[in-house]
């Protein structure tokens, strides 16, 4: 039987890249898109495209049933800064949107379920370098509290109702599609941006603060090959810790340097800082490796040149 995939949360930095990936892969009518407010032209008048709200649970069984869904990508989310900053709606919207549908697929038709974690699962107590997959995680930011509960709930579901549910800890994502949508690695997508439109940029993180990173191709295609895996490939079913390359402000800037000569980098870090602190500078990801396949494709130089390219004809049509 076709798939038929829901995406909840298509309007965000990464929905509006899966999106358009997961139409090329399934049939563009097999793809149906939802958010709670307009997505990308793209996005809207490539498919189907449905305002849902995700904390409606009701609305979301009944668009499953009518749809007859079969796969759910769940992008709905508050990111690290912007939950820090309304930490009731964080935690609300993000455990109850994965609630909601680990139940479509408990009780429900939907056969498979894609979950994004994200790095911020570790804190300050984790060992910072190489950070293993199975290690300390007290997080002490509300996002990084909901994404290692998460984590546990998708756990759970699988091991005890066998939902198949996958997930990947995704580092700070960089893409020139879509603005991101209020994450602390935010300044290395602001940083390409602000080169090409003032020549100059003043990040809210301080020179030094080394993060994973990844480029958002690389991050699109670590999700499709996840949930193309056959099922027995699949060991860690709480999220699997996935790199790309590291960085602080100041290597970024060096790069953007090459490209926009005269780049002006200043620093005034922000209450942002304290959460870059608390996250690891490096990660590990030789199970994702080992088990499914992973391999990332983009470094620094690679990505910084190809934001720079896309962005640059961006901004000149
Ligand atoms: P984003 O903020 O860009 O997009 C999230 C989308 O969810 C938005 O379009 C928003 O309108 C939508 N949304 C918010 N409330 C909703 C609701 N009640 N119902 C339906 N839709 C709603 O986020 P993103 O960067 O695309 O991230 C997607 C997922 O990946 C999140 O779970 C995030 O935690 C995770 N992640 C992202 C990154 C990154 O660097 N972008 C890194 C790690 C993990
Ligand atoms: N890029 C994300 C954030 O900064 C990491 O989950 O919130």
């Amino acid at each position: 039987m076709q798939d038929k995939i829901l995406v909840i949360g298509s309007a965000g930095q990464i929905g509006t890249e899966l999106v358009m990936r997961l139409r090329d892969m399934y049939g563009a009518s097999n793809v149906v898109a939802t958010d709670i407010r307009d997505a990308a032209p793209e996005v809207m008048e490539s498919g189907p495209f449905e305002l849902l709200d995700i904390m409606n649970q009701e609305a979301l069984n009944d668009l499953v049933a009518r749809e007859k869904i079969t796969q759910i990508y769940l992008l709905a989310a508050l990111l690290s800064a912007t939950a820090e900053k309304n930490i009731e709606l964080g935690w609300g919207l993000n455990m109850r949107s994965l609630s909601h549908v680990l139940d479509a697929a408990r009780f429900g038709p939907v056969k498979k379920v894609y979950w994004p974690s994200s790095i911020a699962v570790f804190g300050p107590t984790t060992p910072r370098e190489n950070t293993p997959q199975r290690t300390i995680m007290e997080p002490n930011t509300v996002y990084g509290i909901s994404k290692l509960a998460g984590e546990r709930w998708c756990e759970y579901y699988h091991d005890k109702f066998g939902v198949d549910v996958r997930s990947i800890r995704y580092p700070g994502l960089i893409g020139w599609k879509a603005a991101p949508g209020g994450g602390t690695t935010d300044y290395a997508v602001h940083i390409f941006h602000e080169a090409i439109k003032e020549g100059k940029y003043t990040s809210f993180l301080d020179e030094g603060t080394r993060l994973p990173m990844m480029y958002m191709p690389d991050a699109i295609d670590a999700t499709v090959q996840l949930m193309e895996a056959p099922a027995d490939q699949v060991k860690i079913r709480s999220s699997y810790n996935v790199a790309g390359f590291s960085f602080a402000p100041e290597d970024i800037g060096a790069e953007v340097r090459n490209l926009v000569p005269g780049f002006e980098l200043n620093y005034e870090p922000d209450y942002r800082q304290a959460i870059a602190d608390s996250w690891p500078s490096s990660i590990d990801d030789s199970d994702a490796r080992s088990d499914w396949g992973w391999n990332h494709k983009f470094d620094l130089k690679d990505m910084s040149q190809d934001m720079f390219k896309n962005l640059k004809t961006k901004y000149q049509k």
